[in-house]
């Protein structure tokens, strides 16, 4: 039986999804599924491993074992890898561009819309990534695709490294998000891409408090069409 509405919000790197997600998840008493840290989970994987992420059937071989987990425990999200917490080490610098590079293959993607459809068919759940949509759930309740300038996200990123104690020119962080754009909006398989019909929000000169209002206002009304329904 269908609990809730599924929400997707896609969007480039540091737009603002799981923010948001993870604040409206808790409002509403929804479930956050992170797809982005699924595929982070993947390549962590494969580095401790050493495989090559060009080598595509040692890579093929690791899903055959990999066990992926969201746990979403006092508004905490955790991701668990075969068992171990590694919400913290999938959000490594090197990790974002390994998670591309392997998201690309399709035996990685299949594999990991597989569980994502299984962990949010029920609905009751908000799911951030690129592809969710266009692809995931073409036919999911509400569709969101978050836009900012590649500037400021890529200050948005450069702050979260210097928090981390991270020193990294701003110079080098911006042409890593672009590179990473370009890597997720090309690639053949369920790119990066705005679904024909997902709300298009701007971020750029939104606070957060300010993102997340707006996607509230949308989500809302649905939320009581689907009480009434229900
Ligand atoms: O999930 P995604 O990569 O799209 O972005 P995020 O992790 O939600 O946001 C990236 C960073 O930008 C975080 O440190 C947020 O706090 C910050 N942010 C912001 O300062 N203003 C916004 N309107 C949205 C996010
Ligand atoms: O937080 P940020 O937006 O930087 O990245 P993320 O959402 O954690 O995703 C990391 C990488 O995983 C992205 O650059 C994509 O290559 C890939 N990804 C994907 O291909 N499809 C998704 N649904 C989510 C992430």
């Amino acid at each position: 039986m269908k609990k809730g509405l599924i929400i997707a919000i896609d969007g480039p790197a540091a737009s603002g999804k799981s923010t948001s997600a993870q604040l409206l998840a808790k409002k509403i008493g929804y479930i956050y599924i992170d797809t982005g840290a699924m595929y982070r989970a993947c390549a962590l994987k494969a580095k401790k491993l050493g495989i090559d992420i060009n080598d595509e059937e040692s890579i093929r071989n690791l899903l055959d074992y990999i066990d992926i987990r969201i746990e979403n425990n006092n508004s905490k999200n955790r991701i668990l890898l075969d068992g171990e917490d590694v919400s913290e080490d999938i959000r490594a610098d090197d990790i974002s561009a390994l998670a591309s590079a392997i998201s690309a293959i399709p035996a990685v993607r299949y594999k990991m819309v597989e569980l994502q459809r299984k962990m949010g068919e029920n609905g009751g759940v908000i799911i951030d990534g690129r592809d969710i949509g266009t692809f995931v759930f073409p036919d999911a309740d509400v569709k969101f695709f978050l836009t900012a300038n590649p500037e400021i996200r890529a200050k948005r990123r450069w702050l979260e490294l210097q928090r981390k104690g991270i020193d990294k020119d701003f110079s080098e962080v911006l042409a890593d998000l672009i590179k990473r754009d370009n890597n997720d909006s090309q690639r053949v398989l369920a790119p990066l891409k705005k679904a024909d019909d997902a709300l298009e929000i701007d971020t750029s000169n939104m606070t957060i408090q300010e993102q997340t209002d707006t996607l509230y206002r949308i989500i809302f009304p649905r939320l009581e069409e689907e009480c009434k329904c229900s």
